[in-house]
């Protein structure tokens, strides 16, 4: 089964232009306690690099792009997003990191949780060790 799991938005567009409309529970399978955004990340940049014990997440690329790699600890895999229309899916216990962004890329994250430090696995063998012992 693919980790790469995508959410398509509609888009209500008319003449005046395009709009997507994110609600909890409905296009965004939780409910949303947090909404972050990055923007100015330099393209040789990379974000990331931890996993999350206890949260769910939908990134958006609202302009421009970038790459996402996702792992389980058994594959990895790479998805560049950069389609207003379209969210990733990230669940808890995912390896993420975020590369080659565009010079104006703004990601916007959706999170089920508030921001807790201590909900982060930033080491990647702590990450490896995690997974194999839910496993
Ligand atoms: P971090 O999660 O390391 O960013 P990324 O995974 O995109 O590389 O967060 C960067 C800093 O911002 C770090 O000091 C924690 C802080 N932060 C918050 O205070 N609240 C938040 O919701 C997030 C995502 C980060």
């Amino acid at each position: 089964m693919s980790l790469i799991k995508t959410i398509e938005f509609d888009v209500l567009g008319d003449e005046r232009g395009s709009l997507i409309s994110l609600e909890q529970n409905r296009n965004i399978p939780f409910d949303i306690k947090r909404v972050y955004y990055i923007f100015d990340s330099a393209e040789d940049i990379s974000r990331g690099f931890h996993a999350h014990k206890d949260l769910q997440q939908v990134a958006i690329c609202v302009k421009g792009s970038c790459r996402f790699i996702l792992d389980d600890g058994k594959s990895r895999e790479s998805i560049v997003l950069g389609a207003q229309n379209i969210g990733l899916y990230i669940d808890s216990n995912k390896w993420r990191e975020m590369h080659d962004f565009s010079e104006d890329c703004v990601l916007m994250v959706l999170a089920s949780e508030t921001y807790d430090e201590a909900d982060y696995i930033r080491d990647y063998d702590d990450f490896i060790k995690a997974v194999n012992h839910d496993s």
